[in-house]
């Protein structure tokens, strides 16, 4: 049986820490802001931002939230970010997607002021982390390598197989891996054999979206695996893109859906929420 790797409970430690630093912030009379932008009206966008105000609550991280029309139209959108891209008392800007098709999601992101891209999603931030700067890393692929860091788990010359290429998880993360050292491969919907590549994975991420998607005959004895997945079952149960009862008897380590990513995501939104923060202020930051 794999060992589980919690990552309730690291981001519960990680959210106490910055809970620390925030409470150091506000006796200089600093209170961090995050400003949320969500267009339209996606019931899935709407629990993530749920999660997302009330862990900032909870920091002590003053949330903002916009509800844009799902009509608006992209120089709106782009003029809200341009005012809070100026506006001093916000830290932390985040853009929620997915935004209605008519809008560019690209063009909205790369308007973000990179000095509060707490996403990690703007060119700059991209950019950055490909060349090894220090920078915003993208919450899902930082929360992985976070894991990673506290089970003791070094990537240097393993096979990182990932298989999923958004630019929100996949693409962040086989930077991430590569600067930990991993050999990297990344699949995706066109890639042929897919399980030759899963199958000689020694860390094996799933970033799909398709529920139970990776089944035992696809893992390696003994590899690690890590499910980004959050998928919701016809009756309502939240389960992952891994076949978590059949995969964790051959895994070394395995990550819960819930209980796994989910919640690392949003606590290195809070970290670079914090980071922004002290960045803006010219004060030194822990990550
Ligand atoms: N939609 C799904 N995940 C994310 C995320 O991490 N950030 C934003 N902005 N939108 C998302």
């Amino acid at each position: 049986m794999a060992v589980l790797i919690d990552g309730k409970a690291l981001a519960k430690k990680i959210r106490e820490q910055l809970k620390e630093e925030c409470n150091e912030l506000k006796t200089n009379k600093i209170i961090p802001k995050l400003a949320v932008i969500m267009v339209g009206d996606n019931s899935a966008s709407k629990v993530y931002v749920r999660n997302k105000s009330r862990a900032c609550e909870e920091i002590g991280i003053e949330y903002e939230e916009y509800l844009l029309d799902e009509n608006i139209k992209q120089e709106e959108l782009i003029k809200l970010i341009q005012k809070l891209n100026e506006d001093k008392s916000v830290n932390g800007i985040l853009l929620q997607s997915p935004i209605p098709g008519h809008l560019n999601i690209n063009q909205a992101f790369k308007a973000i002021t990179y000095r509060k891209d707490v996403d990690g999603f703007t060119p700059s931030s991209v950019g950055k982390l490909s060349i090894g700067e220090d920078t915003f890393i993208s919450c899902t692929p930082y929360g992985v390598i976070k894991m990673f860091e506290e089970y003791d788990i070094d990537l240097t010359g393993k096979d990182v197989v990932i298989v999923g290429r958004s630019n929100i998880v996949g693409k962040p993360l086989i930077q991430c891996c590569l600067n930990k050292n991993a050999t990297v491969t990344v699949c995706h919907s066109k890639t042929k054999n897919l399980t030759e590549h899963t199958k000689r994975a020694d860390v094996l991420i799933a970033a799909i979206g398709k529920p139970k998607f990776i089944t035992q005959d696809m893992v390696k004895k003994g590899a690690i695996v890590i499910d980004v997945g959050i998928n919701r079952t016809e009756e309502g149960k939240l389960v992952g893109d891994v076949d978590f009862e059949n995969v964790e008897k051959i895994a070394s380590y395995i990550t819960p859906v819930p209980g796994g990513v989910g919640p690392m995501t949003v606590a290195m939104l809070m970290n670079n929420v914090i980071k922004a923060t002290k960045e803006q202020y010219n004060i030194n930051t822990k990550f």
